[in-house]
């Protein structure tokens, strides 16, 4: 009942004589996930009960202390937000790990933004979970589905196997229209067993099981080799493909063939999501450290509820359904740009544009030097 509330909480219900601090305590305090306000020099401004919670640290304790000190892997560096506003987003999503004050691993999904006034940097504000129960169900179901698909493997290959014998006439000659059927299921197989072999590599590049062999790579060069091969479905709904890549833009250093497969499954996503006649406009820029790639388009975007799953395997939005995929694209995406040392994010164009903006970031050479070479998330 309304009358049995405190006088002053009484007065915050009222919006006439609600004050902006006793508000804003408000929210923070019952805010129902982590959350962190840094200053522009990283500091710890702010943090509410349920950071307490997941971290173990209080408030008093790390109040003005460097956010990196203390909170140990949080991925939230101003340097990379910064980088991100210039490329014009906002909003940065992606995974961690935060180590607990007992020293524990936290696994963490988290949303940052700048905070940015007149054009100059504030500070930054970031949300976080804790996943660990998603990512101990996640495994429990990649362990058994890639069981699964493993044994999937054996028949699809007997299957195709009878199959093309009975394309090559070896049970006896076909007409026209049996002909047709069996390359029709032939190509059906071809691509269950392409999904198979694309989900055994994610497992395998998580488990650290590929190494990345790293090369220096001209950009341009390797965008219009990747353009070629894209340009025909990209024709089959006239959407042209813009590439803006300063002249001197450095060399990206990077495992060639890994590289190329991000590349072609943010494209092949654009183009598939983007209505006809439109454009995807691929940028690439780049910072001190990273080469910044981001893939334009002009499809429905992703809506907010999507935001955090959009990069698992197997997830696909609900409008997708029309559109051929089985939503493993991105967890392709992620795991490779993951092992280069890299992170990926997704945002929205703001209205009135329509369309979704998929961005990576790749270190350069020195900074890659101090990766592990291992593909591994
Ligand atoms: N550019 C985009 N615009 C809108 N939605 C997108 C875009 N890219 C991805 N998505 C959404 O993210 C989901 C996951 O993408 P992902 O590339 O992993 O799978 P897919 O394209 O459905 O299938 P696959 O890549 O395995 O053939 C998609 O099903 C779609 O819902
Ligand atoms: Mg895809």
């Amino acid at each position: 009942m309304l009358s049995n509330i405190p006088k002053n909480q009484d007065k915050l219900l009222n919006v006439d004589s609600v004050r902006k601090d006793e508000l804003f305590d408000l929210i923070v305090t019952n805010f129902p996930v982590g959350l962190i306000i840094l200053d522009r020099d990283e500091k710890i401004l702010e943090f509410n009960p349920a950071a307490e919670e997941i971290t173990g640290f209080k408030k008093q304790e790390i109040y003005g202390k460097s956010c990196h000190a203390v909170l140990i892997g949080i991925p939230c560096h101003l340097s990379e937000l910064k980088e991100s506003a210039s490329a014009d987003e906002i909003l940065v999503h992606t995974e961690g790990t935060i180590r607990h004050k007992d020293g524990h691993e936290i696994p963490v999904r988290y949303t940052a933004s700048p905070l940015v006034k007149d054009n100059k940097l504030k500070g930054a504000i970031a949300i976080f979970r804790d996943v660990t129960k998603e990512k101990q169900l996640e495994q429990h179901r990649r362990v058994l589905i890639s069981m699964f698909a493993h044994d999937l493997k054996g028949p699809l290959a007997v299957a195709g196997g009878f199959l093309m014998r009975l394309r090559q006439g070896k049970a006896g000659p076909l007409n026209k229209k049996q002909l047709q059927y069996v390359d029709t299921v032939l190509k059906e197989v071809g691509r269950v067993e392409k999904y198979i072999r694309s989900f055994l590599d994610i497992v395998r590049m998580e488990a650290g099981q590929i190494t990345l062999s790293r090369e220096f790579c001209d950009l341009s060069r390797l965008f219009s080799d990747l353009l070629d091969s894209i340009k025909l479905k990209a024709g089959q709904k006239n959407i042209k493909i813009e590439v803006e890549i300063p002249e001197d833009i450095s060399p990206a250093y990077v495992d060639k063939t890994q590289f190329s497969r991000v590349i072609q499954n943010l494209l092949d996503n654009a183009i598939k999501y983007s209505p006809e006649n439109s454009v995807v406009r691929i940028k690439c820029t780049e910072s001190d450290k990273n080469i910044l790639i981001a893939v334009e388009d002009s499809g429905p975007g992703i809506e907010e509820e999507d935001l955090p799953y959009i990069f698992d395997p197997f997830y696909r939005a609900n409008y997708s359904g029309d559109v051929e995929g089985c939503g493993i694209g991105l967890a392709i995406v992620k795991t490779i740009v993951e092992a280069h040392g890299g992170k990926v994010w997704v945002r929205n164009k703001r209205p009135p544009e329509r369309g979704a903006i998929f961005s990576f970031s790749i270190p350069k050479f020195q900074e890659s030097r101090k990766q592990p070479n291992i593909l591994k998330a």
